[in-house]
Order: C-alpha cells, then structure tokens, then sequence
C-alpha cells in the first residue's frame, strides 16, 4: 500500500477523508497531524480522534499543530457546524495525541517510512510550510503532496480564493515552491464529487459505526457563502475526492502549469493564479522574473468513479 499522512482542520470533509484513507486496502494512513481551519486546533484534534475511533483505527498517532497561520490572527471559520463538524453529538475521544507537535510527528513518520510517503494536506498549510522550513530533508522522502486547495475558476472564503489557500497564503507559497511534487485538487473538481441523497439515506441507516458516520457527515450541509447551488446541497465527498485521487489517480485529469499565490494584500489574497494560457514559453513561465511552480493542477474529475470508490471502500 502506498504510504499516506493526512494533515487536516476536522472538519466534515476531512472526516470523511479520514474514514477513507483508514479504509482503503491500497492506502497505508501512517499518521494525521491536525491544524487549525475549520475550527480552533483543539477541536480539530477531538475530532479527528473521535473519527479515527468510530472508524476503527484507534492507533494511528494524530498530533497536535499550529494553533494560527504564519502571518494572520487565528480565525476559524463556522462553515461546519459549532464544533467544526457537523453537530452531530459525536463521543469524546477516549484517548489524547501523541506528546510530540505536528511538525515532529510530520518528520519523523516520513523519515521513518520504507517507502516514500504521499502527504495529502486538506486544510490551511502551515504545518506542512513549517516542516518544509525546519526539516527541508524531508522532501528526500516525500513522493508527492496532493493538496486540496486552491481554485482555477470561482472562489469561496472570497470571489477568487478557497478558504485553504486563503487562511494561511504565505504557507501554501511555501508548498508550491519546495520543488516537491505537488497535485492541486482544487475547488473547480472539489465541488463535483456529490453522492446522491439515496445512498446518503442508505449509509445513515447501516448498522457499522464508520458508515454510519459517512452518513451522517454527508447529510451536513456546508454553509459557505457564495458557492454555486449545487455545492450547498448534501452529500459533497469534499477533502476526500484529494484522497480518492491518490488512491485512483487516473480519474483525474491534470496539467501541468504555473501557479503562483496572491500575497498582496486586498481582494486578490489568497488566490491561486493558475496560468492556463496555450503555449506558454520559458519567459513566461518564470513571469517578470519570478520562479513560478509548475504544479499538477486537477483540471477535471471523474465525479461518478470517485463516488463509486467511496462508496465501495467505506461502505463495507
Ligand atoms: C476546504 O475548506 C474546508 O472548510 C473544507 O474542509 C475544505 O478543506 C474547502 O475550501
Ligand atoms: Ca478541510
């Protein structure tokens, strides 16, 4: 199985990423580091224990991160529920994360790994900006990092940034310029793996705990602002088509192209700038002198194969 450490903000999506990844015999979830986004750090890291416990997988080690992004204040965002996942009334965890931060866990389990380990962040970056920084050797065992992040087209924290990208901008320039490689499944594919409100009733009704969670997590409508109708109704797979995408790559399309993150301040911060022009020329890819990241960009998804997958793998 392919080596994977998740690094999650738990948060609805991210749960059901984790039920994946647990799940799934190709896949090898060799560690979670939680940071905060989708609520405070602490929640973050209740939750992804009370998950991984209802999953079934009570031993995989789960750290504790950065309580705020490099630059900005602390501020969560109340897009899944009060407790940053879905208000369900989900027991407390009956266990704590390991006495080790985030970053240590991060370079430890990678160096420790026999095989290079595929990091799939689905949150804001600043764990993984903050391990590239102390422990750039990492990237010597580091096969890929595929990152649910960004946007070519429409945003949601803003007109033109996703809320990953946008809570701690300076930390994902730092991914997309460590020269590892990196997959950018963004908001364009994001929003399209939707599981119909059939199998979401089919889930909740099972009597296995890790299912019924899946259910109960995809009947949660995320309350972002400003996304298209279709991606406020139920049943989004979310963070969790990242996973599927490194488990069955090919039911992504991909390009490799330029992108570079709006620092500025103002109403472009936090934007991924994915320059899709045909042709491009060496000039252009490092654009006013700048070295821009040539990243895998998901241009396209196959939304029916990944909720196929999803489904097969956690509802057992
Ligand atoms: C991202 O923001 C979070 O709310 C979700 O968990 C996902 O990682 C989407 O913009
Ligand atoms: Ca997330």
């Amino acid at each position: 199985p392919i080596p994977v450490i998740i690094d999650c903000d738990t948060g609805v999506d991210d749960a059901l990423a984790l039920l994946f990844a647990v799940r799934h015999p190709g896949l090898d979830l060799r560690a979670v580091t939680c940071v905060a986004g989708n609520t405070d750090v602490d929640g973050v890291v209740r939750n992804t224990l009370t998950v991984l416990e209802q999953a079934g997988a009570p031993d995989i080690p789960v750290a504790r991160g950065a309580e705020r992004p490099l630059l900005e204040p602390a501020r969560s965002a109340p897009v899944h529920g009060a407790d940053g996942m879905g208000d369900l009334g989900l027991p407390a965890p009956a266990r704590t994360p390991v006495d080790v931060d985030a970053v240590t866990l991060l370079h430890r389990e990678i160096l420790a790994s026999p095989r290079p380990v595929t990091l799939v962040p689905t949150a804001p970056l600043t764990n993984i900006a903050l391990l590239l920084r102390t422990h750039p050797e990492v990237t010597r065992n580091i096969e890929r990092i595929v990152f649910m992040g960004g946007a070519v087209g429409i945003g949601n924290a803003t007109p033109v940034a996703e809320f990953n990208v946008w809570h701690d901008p300076e930390a994902a320039a730092i991914l997309l310029t460590a020269g590892v490689p990196v997959t950018m499944y963004g908001l364009d594919v994001f929003r399209q793996v939707v599981v119909d409100a059939a199998e979401v009733h089919r889930l909740r009704a099972s009597a296995e705990p890790g299912t019924r969670l899946a259910g109960e997590l995809l009947a949660h409508r995320p309350a972002h602002q400003g996304e298209p109708p279709e991606a406020e109704e139920a049943g989004g797979l979310g963070d969790a088509g990242a996973v599927c995408a490194v488990a069955d790559p090919a039911g992504l399309t991909t390009g490799l192209l330029p992108v570079e993150v709006s620092l500025a301040p103002g109403p472009t911060r936090g934007q991924t700038v994915v320059d899709r022009r045909p042709r491009l020329g060496e000039s252009e890819i490092h654009e006013g002198g700048r070295e821009r990241a040539l990243v895998d960009v998901a241009l396209e998804v196959d939304a029916a194969r990944y909720v196929r997958l999803y489904l097969e793998t956690v509802a057992r």
